[in-house]
């Protein structure tokens, strides 16, 4: 079986779970924390540690083959890539929330108002497609700090738990988006790599299957 180049992310909510179901898939990854690249030892996969925002464009040029991503960094930045299985944990909401003192009653509400956000191409199809114009700004990161300090008067970020949310004294109004993790495929992926992805994908569906 051809080896294929898998891309995980390096840090945050979806490290641990993308390692975990390899690791349950019996795939055993030799893993240096610092290293951005490593073998498995017993399936013809090598992992790539890398940002979740540059993933999209990885699996386009070819980079690697297939990657373990949140569903709404695809729908961000990689709509055309293929998702070939759900993998059931990373749940999460990409939703438009507003100080809890915002009278809201729709999203016509938001027209003309500044929105903070990392996710900018889904808040303009979203509000594009309803007919309403806002003033996006985008920000990287602690998103949901922009109402307060007056940088914004609403945000797009994700919702999980909803107590980032909570904290910043925010109301989640209009949910855009359900996400969970997913395994992409790149366009770019040989004939000869096609075995060892759907050797993969056997075990993977074994696991949730286990898992339910
Ligand atoms: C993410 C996301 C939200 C928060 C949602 O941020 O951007 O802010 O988690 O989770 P919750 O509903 O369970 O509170 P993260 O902590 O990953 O940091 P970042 O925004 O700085 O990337
Ligand atoms: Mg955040």
């Amino acid at each position: 079986m051809g080896n294929i180049k898998i891309a995980i992310q390096k840090s945050g909510r979806l490290n641990e779970d993308s390692l975990k179901i390899l690791k349950d898939c019996g795939i055993s990854i030799d893993n240096g924390k610092d290293q951005l690249k490593a073998l498995a030892r017993n399936f013809p996969l090598e992992v790539f540690y890398l940002r979740n925002g540059d993933i999209p464009q990885y699996l386009r040029d070819g980079v690697v083959d297939i990657a373990i991503i949140g569903e709404n960094v695809l729908v961000e930045k990689g709509k055309e890539i293929e998702i070939v299985e759900k993998l059931g944990f990373s749940k999460c909401r990409v939703s438009l929330a507003v100080p809890k003192g915002f009278d809201y009653k729709g999203i016509q509400d938001l027209k003309g108002k500044r929105i903070a956000s990392s996710y900018p191409n889904t808040v303009q199809q979203y509000m594009s497609s309803r007919g309403v114009e806002a003033d996006l700004h985008i920000i990287n990161g602690s998103v949901e700090i922009a109402p307060n300090i007056g940088l914004a008067d609403a945000i797009c970020d994700i919702v999980s738990s909803g107590s980032t949310l909570f904290k910043n004294n925010l109301k989640e109004v209009e949910v855009m988006l359900k996400s969970e993790a997913v395994l992409a495929v790149s366009p770019k992926i040989k004939e000869g790599q096609k075995e060892t992805l759907e050797a993969l994908r056997f075990r993977i569906r074994s696991v949730l299957a286990a898992r339910q």
